[in-house]
This record gives C-alpha cells, structure tokens and sequence, in this order.
C-alpha cells in the first residue's frame, strides 16, 4: 500500500507533522505496552500471527460444509457483521449469484426485511452462522429466533445442527447457553477482542471462507501489516495515518471522509465508518468518519465537499486495476462527442477523474491523504483491515480516548428496553 500525504501536509506544514509522528510513536509504544486505556481490549493486535495450522483448517472445514447449501445466512451487527461484508462486498462479482448466496441479517430490526427473508429461504437448502459476542444483542437475537424457528419448522435435528453455527464468548451470554445445549458448532470470540476489532478472527474469517475466499491470503496481508505497522519508527504507515488525522481534527478538519472510486469499497468504508466513529466518538471529542463514493457522489455531495463549510478532509482510497475495464470504443458519427478518449479503457477516465477531483479539492481547501493498492485482492484487504485498526488504537490515545469500549451505544438499548417492559 502506497501513501501520499503531500496534499495534507501542504495544510498542516512539515514541522507540525512530524511532532505528530513523534507523539503517535509515543502512543504506540503505550499501546504496545499494554498500559493504555482498555488494555484488557488488545488480542486483536496479534490475531493475524495468533493461528496455528489446525485452527485455519477447522474454519475452512466448517465453511466448506457450509458451502454445499444454497444460501447462508449470516447474523450479527456492527462489529459482528461489518468486517465480513466489507471483505466479500469487496470481491464478489457485481453481477452474478454467488454460490452458495451470502445474505446477512439481524442487522437490523427491519420487518420487511426480514419477512421478506423469510419468504425468499421458504424452498433453499439454508445455513446459519449467528454472530453474538455478547450473545444478548436484541437485532441478532431476533433474527435468530425467526429463522431458526423456520429450521425447526422445516428440518430435522440433524440436519439442523449441522447448518447452524454459532461464534460467540466462551462462556456467557444466551448465544452461549443455547449454542451448549443445541450443540450447535461453534467458535470462540476471544474476551479481549472487541467487536468493531474481530474481523480477523472467526468472525470475519468464517464468513468469507464460506462466500468462497482465500483466508489464508487475508490473514498474510494482515500479518505483514502487523509487522510494520508494529515497528516504532517514523514511517510506520499507521503511525503516520493517525498522526496527520488528529493534526487535522486539532486545526478543525472534523469530519474525515473515506473516499472512493470504486464501488466494491462501499462496505469497506461502512467498517472503517463503526471502527473509527464507535472507537473515538465520545467524551464530546472526535472526528466524524464519513464515506463517498466517486464519481457517483461527485454529482451529489461533491458540490459541498468543494464549496460548503470547511470542516473536512478526505482519506482516498484509489485501486490502481484496470485490467477488466471495458475498452470505449470508436464511433464513427461521434454523436455524443466521445471519440477523444476512444480506445482508453474506462478504468483510465475513472483516475483522470480522481486526479482531477483531488486538484479540485485541494484548491477548495479540502486536505486530502491518499493510498493506492495495485489490486482488490483478499492480500490487500487483509493488510488495510490491520492497518487500519492498529492506526485506530494509536489515533484514540492521541485523542486521549479509550478506543475500545463504546458506553454511549447502551443509551438507546436502555431507552428501547424500557419502551418494550423487559
Ligand atoms: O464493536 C462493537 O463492539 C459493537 O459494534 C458490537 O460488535 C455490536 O454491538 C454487536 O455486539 P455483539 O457481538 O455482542 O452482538
């Protein structure tokens, strides 16, 4: 992964950077440390080297068996389901079924959604994989009850035990409870890996075993992310990235904007959106993480991003793949004026695009940090998922944060409890 921060530093001068760098050093080594605030919150750091051979193999056999059903439903929210869908969002075709059909559910309490749901499984052959860390989320909670209340309806005990998997804590929780007394298969979310935190885990790896993708290659671009992105130097990536974001927040760039040009990173974003936003939104303090996607949001939030109230800075994420673009070809009437970029491919005008945006955001003011991967591949994924959460856990001691508990999303859940008598 490639970075480029001269369009950020151009806002913040060099000299500010680096003392930035030199006091996010100072945050990872009380991270490395163990010392910091939620330090009883930090397996995820090495889960990328945590795993022995048997451990992968047990997930990919689970997820094999999984892979001869139609559909697989996979239950949980924010954290529990984030991670796996920004992954397989990121590399299923656009168009085609997948096989076996991946949907996702429980993440929210639509009931449209889910009757729907409902109907549509009414004559496939479906699985289930409930993801509860606390194993009491009411939206998975729910969802569980109505379609394994379908199961039952449907299919034998057997039969049922083989298609329900459950990953949750090792000992709490009614996930917990009733995944023992079912005995469906199960996985552990270890006690000091937070939600927004375990995609590397079972939680994530699970899920995109079963969607048919290379675990294995996301675990090694994560595990070479954990080795630099651990390293107390200077141009450590993640030190840098958190550093020039709360240089940028200090002089009043409160809204980060994860950008785009590629329409399989939507859900990416949507992940980096809970890591980030449920990690240091608290205390009145942080950065509102938000998303676009270029060019598609050019013609929508674009004008404001240009010209409204200068508050934000963008994080870009550009693929520089253009190996499956169609080519525009040559028309000999020119009707609609296009034959000055005939024989380009698409992916070409898609970066003119992006480089052209980035000049023009610059000049209104926008500072902008920029990565580049060469392709969307389960390697890159894995690296930019660690990158990403180490440069997490550096930027919210920089904030003066504890990135990882999240006290304010209990607010709605009492508010709803007491709305429903429980
Ligand atoms: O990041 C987090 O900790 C949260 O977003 C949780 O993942 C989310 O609330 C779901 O919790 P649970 O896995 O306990 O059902």
């Amino acid at each position: 992964m490639k970075s480029d921060y001269s369009k950020a530093i151009q806002f913040t001068g060099e000299n500010a950077f680096n003392r930035s760098v030199d006091y996010a050093l100072k945050q990872l080594e009380i991270l490395n440390s163990g010392k910091g605030k939620g330090n009883d919150f930090l397996g995820w750091i090495n889960l990328p080297q945590s795993y022995d051979e048997d451990e992968i193999a047990d997930i990919i056999e689970v997820a094999d068996s999984l892979r001869e059903l139609d559909a697989v439903v996979i239950i949980g929210i924010g954290g529990s389901y984030l991670g796996a869908k920004a992954v397989i969002e990121a590399l299923k075709p656009h168009f085609e079924k997948t096989d076996p059909e991946i949907i996702f559910a429980g993440h929210n309490l639509s009931g449209n959604y889910h009757a729907e749901l409902i109907e549509y499984l009414k004559n496939k052959e479906f699985g289930l994989i409930v993801i509860s860390k606390s194993g009491t989320t009411t939206e998975p909670a729910i969802a569980f009850r109505l379609l394994y209340n379908e199961m039952k309806q449907r299919f034998d005990k057997e039969t049922i035990k083989k298609r329900i998997v459950a990953i949750t804590d090792a000992e709490k929780g009614a996930l917990r409870q009733l995944a023992d007394k079912e005995g469906f298969t199960d996985f552990i979310i270890a006690d000091n890996v937070g939600g927004r935190f375990s995609v590397l885990s079972p939680v994530g790896l699970l899920p995109i075993s079963v969607a048919g993708f290379d675990i294995e290659e996301f675990l090694r671009g994560a595990s070479i992310a954990q080795d630099i992105c651990l390293e107390a130097t200077n141009e450590n990536p993640a030190v840098k990235y958190a550093a020039m974001r709360n240089l940028l927040y200090a002089s009043g760039h409160k809204v980060e904007l994860m950008v785009n040009y590629n329409l399989r990173l939507n859900y990416f974003a949507e992940w980096w959106k809970q890591l980030y936003g449920e990690s240091e939104g608290k205390e009145s303090k942080g950065i509102f993480p938000a998303s676009v996607s270029f060019t598609t949001d050019l013609h929508s939030l674009g004008q404001y991003i240009q010209q409204g109230e200068r508050q934000i800075f963008e994080t870009e994420i550009l693929v520089n793949d253009n190996s499956d673009a169609p080519i525009i070809p040559e028309d000999k009437e020119d009707l609609d004026k296009l034959n000055y970029i005939a024989g380009k491919d698409m992916e070409f005008v898609n970066r003119k695009a992006a480089e052209g945006t980035l000049m023009a955001h610059f000049d209104g003011k926008v500072p902008n940090i920029l990565f580049e991967i060469d392709s969307l591949d389960e390697y890159n994924l894995g690296f930019m998922m660690y990158f990403f959460e180490l440069a997490c856990g550096i930027s919210g001691y920089m904030l003066g944060v504890n990135p990882f508990d999240q006290p304010g999303v209990e607010d709605y859940k009492r508010n709803m409890f007491k709305l429903l008598g429980k």
